[in-house]
């Protein structure tokens, strides 16, 4: 009853003409992929030029990360308004890039996600554990931990209007996906801690997997009962990696 959601992340990566090929390389795959929904967050600075190329298009796109601000003295950031006006349909929050090199809190992370929601946009919730926390076999709590926070902020009913993502730290740009069944069993007990809230809230929300998700490992992954498509890095660069990364979310 989920969607399939297959998502890019493409961090601080691109050029003009790498945004023009990538973005005309995926209309296609994505218009053809009619049971999936596909979207690509960019870097802000690139979010008109994809406006503009996926005019028309079943590609949606969203931004890296929001402010907690609408508008006002705050140099260099980006306002979920101004993000939703170039047309966006997500932001992501609290990648655990932002969390570690931006000292971003699970506080700062529920702030975002709210100001997210007020200006239309849906926040793609990042969480997740460092390899520290898995082998103190503490992932749990931490992504308890992290969703408690947005709840707490937020209440469990704008679960409805959100994704969350699952990206454990230590699988994030190296190559080391997590199993099929460690993800399962994570996004398991995300639903789980979820519907000790609200069971409808839990069953409806989209889980995706980050970290090392490519057209190797996504199929398998896709396969599992809790994961309801991807966050893609690396291979969301690659327009033939990306492509079969949606087929595999058909
Ligand atoms: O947000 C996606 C991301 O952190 C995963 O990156 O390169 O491991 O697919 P990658």
């Amino acid at each position: 009853m989920r969607q399939k959601l297959v998502m890019g992340n493409w961090k601080l990566n691109g050029t003009k003409e790498s945004v023009n090929t990538l973005v005309n390389a995926l209309l296609a795959p994505v218009n053809a992929a009619t049971n999936v929904e596909v979207a690509v967050c960019a870097p802000a600075i690139f979010i008109g030029t994809v406006e503009a190329l996926a005019k028309g298009s079943a590609l949606q796109y969203g931004s890296e990360d929001c402010d907690v601000h609408t508008s006002g003295a705050f140099t260099g950031e980006n306002s979920p308004v101004m993000i939703k006006e170039f047309g966006c349909k997500y932001a992501i929050v609290g990648h655990s890039e932002r969390r570690e090199y931006h000292n971003e809190t699970n506080e700062v992370v529920a702030a975002k996600y709210e100001a997210a929601q007020a200006a239309g946009l849906i926040p793609v919730l990042c969480i997740g554990e460092s390899l520290a926390q898995f082998e103190a076999g503490e992932t749990a709590d931490v992504v308890k931990t992290q969703l408690k926070a947005v709840i707490d902020k937020c209440g469990i009913k704008s679960f409805e209007k959100a994704v969350i993502a699952y990206e454990p730290i230590w699988a994030i740009g190296t190559g080391k996906t997590a199993t099929p069944e460690i993800a399962q069993n994570v996004h398991a007990q995300i639903r789980a801690f979820l519907a000790s809230f609200d069971a409808d809230v839990a069953a409806k929300v989209q889980v995706l997997y980050g970290g090392s998700c490519n057209a190797k490992t996504a199929p398998e992954l896709f396969k599992q009962p809790d994961i309801d498509g991807g966050l893609v890095g690396g291979a969301s660069l690659k327009p033939a990696d990306f492509a079969a990364i949606i087929e595999a979310a058909k």
